[in-house]
């Protein structure tokens, strides 16, 4: 079954907006497979951020995921990666779209809230870098046959 790494960023924990935001993939069917609250590390960060490593954001962007605690998580469910990306928004706050997370909270690039893996092989990385296997938990929820 298809996972996703999703991160709620130092803003959004800041802000109070964890159960908000974990409230909106519930609610739409998807299942929680792992979850952890954490201070990020340098080092993740950057291995994290890798591609970004040469665009001019790539330090204030490593300062703010390591400038307070974050909640990674693991969400499981069918075609999650790109409808997990949906429910996130444009990467732009502003011009995000009312109804999705960066829409409704946010107003700047640098603050946006949450991280979504952008496909499904970056997933896989992602996964694999924030989570052991044994952390993650494998269930399914009895409400199954009516959501998948
Ligand atoms: P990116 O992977 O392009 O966006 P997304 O998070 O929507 O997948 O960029 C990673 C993060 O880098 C983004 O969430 C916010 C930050 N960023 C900036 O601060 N300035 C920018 O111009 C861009 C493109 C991104």
């Amino acid at each position: 079954m298809e996972r996703t790494f999703l991160a709620i960023k130092p803003d959004g924990v800041q802000r109070g907006l964890v159960g908000e935001i974990i409230r909106r993939y519930e609610a739409k069917g998807f299942t929680l497979v792992g979850l952890k609250f954490m201070n990020v590390t340098s080092e993740l960060a950057e291995q994290h951020y890798d591609v970004h490593r040469e665009r001019p954001f790539f330090a204030s962007l490593v300062e703010f995921i390591t400038s307070g605690p974050v909640v990674a998580m693991v969400w499981e469910g069918e075609g999650v990666v790109g409808a997990a990306r949906k429910i996130i928004g444009a990467t732009n706050p502003l011009t995000a779209e009312p109804g999705t997370v960066r829409g409704d909270f946010g107003i700047n690039i640098g603050r946006n809230l949450i991280h979504g893996s952008d496909a499904l092989e970056t997933a896989q990385r992602e996964i694999a870098l924030w989570f052991k296997d044994e952390e993650l938990v494998n269930w399914q929820p009895h409400l199954t046959p009516w959501l998948r």
